[in-house]
């Protein structure tokens, strides 16, 4: 069968990867190694130096682009070594469009790091693409999408968005991490780029931060690769074999996701002691009908507002959550709850926070795969 014909929920185990030549190995070893035996200057056997090249990163790299439906991918450190990757693309004078509700790290490496060298950031509401119209012009080289957004939940029309660059010289990168490739294929809808922070769903297990960018042209892949060895933010053999392992259960866990992630938030939006539910499942959800178009389900990722809650009483909520654990990160099998003012939003300003809607008591949270009524009445208790 054609790789191209594999389904999904295949790809997720099989993609890209042949049992182990040397003795078959089901799952590719951790080669831990920073080097390899050269036979005569420049006689090996496709690896010199694990910076360049590692086989558990290559069988990592070779599942990515598979799963994602691209040719080629990279793994790094980290998601945001992954997207340091890709700034470095621009030169200094190059601008770049940004959704405006993002990742609070991907806000702080483009205004903190990238401003300094040169390079000119618009943050714009993306959920019409009319935002964006606006603010391109000869020097705008990227557009940086996250959908659905973090934390607000909301939805961009990457279709639309690369409708509107089509004949341009300017790159989409779209950040995959909320959705995964199992709900969305953001190269099937014209980016260029996706990337992801691996330690979310496709890591799965809360063990391991690593990076990753998955692309289609070999010209882009070249570049890239380029940079990723030229700048060394790899991601290492242990962390590679780790993220293979949880791909290979990323359908299961992602449908499991979504059915505890649609009956949370219906509980929250019947709760009269919640105020707002972020959620894009919801028919009222601004771009709900974006969502059903471009994504299968609507994933594990709710934000919320109790109601008439000040900062101290939100704190005082995620405090009291016995099975939700209140920490940084999402994606893995347990339940997590987080406060995106005092924790993964911090270093975005109130003004700026608050513009797209990260009041002091909005609550996020990541449905893990748990049984569902324990996660319902452990924020039954806790919201009170
Ligand atoms: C949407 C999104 N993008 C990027 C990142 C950064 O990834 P990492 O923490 O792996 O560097 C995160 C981390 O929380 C994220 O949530």
């Amino acid at each position: 069968m054609a790789a191209k014909d594999i389904k999904f929920n295949t790809k997720t185990i099989h993609g890209g990867q042949q049992p182990d030549e040397a003795y078959g190995a089901v799952m590719p070893p951790i080669y831990q190694t920073s080097t390899y035996a050269q036979t005569t200057p420049g006689g090996h056997k496709g690896y010199e130096y694990s910076r360049s090249a590692n086989p558990t990163r290559t069988a990592l790299e070779n599942s990515l682009a598979s799963i994602e439906g691209g040719e080629f991918g990279l793994a790094f450190g980290s998601g945001l070594a992954a997207i340091d990757a890709v700034m470095k693309l621009l030169k200094p004078g190059d601008e770049v469009i940004s959704t405006n509700d993002l990742y609070g790290g991907s806000y702080r490496i483009f205004k903190k790091i990238f401003e300094n060298f040169g390079i000119v950031f618009h943050f714009v509401g993306m959920q019409s693409a009319d935002a964006i119209q606006d603010k391109i012009n000869s020097k705008t080289k990227l557009i940086w999408v996250e959908t659905p957004t973090n934390p607000m939940m909301n939805i961009i029309d990457i279709k639309a968005v690369a409708n509107l660059i089509k004949d341009k010289d300017i790159l989409l990168a779209v950040d995959n991490t909320f959705a995964t490739p199992y709900l969305q294929l953001p190269l099937e809808l014209g980016a260029d780029i996706v990337m992801h922070s691996a330690t979310k769903y496709l890591g799965g297990h809360s063990d391991t931060v690593v990076g990753a960018l998955i692309v289609k042209e070999k010209e882009l892949a070249d570049r890239l690769y380029f940079i990723q060895n030229a700048s060394g933010a790899v991601c290492g053999p242990m962390d590679s074999f780790l993220v293979l392992r949880g791909i290979k259960t990323l359908h299961v866990r992602m449908q499991r996701h979504c059915e505890n992630g649609r009956a949370i938030a219906e509980y929250l939006k019947s709760n009269p002691k919640v105020e707002k539910v972020y959620w894009p499942g919801f028919e009222d959800h601004p771009n709900h009908k974006v969502a059903k178009e471009q994504m299968k389900d609507f994933g594990g990722m709710i934000s919320f507002v109790p109601k008439g809650s000040s900062y101290n009483d939100t704190i005082k909520i995620v405090e009291q959550l016995r099975i939700f654990t209140l920490a940084e990160s999402l994606g893995g099998v347990e339940s997590l709850a987080g406060h995106p003012a005092s924790m993964t939003h911090a270093s975005i300003p109130k003004e700026e926070r608050l513009k797209s809607g990260i009041e002091d008591s909005l609550i996020r949270l990541s449905v893990g795969i748990e049984d569902v009524n324990d996660l319902i009445a452990d924020l039954e208790q806790a919201i009170g």
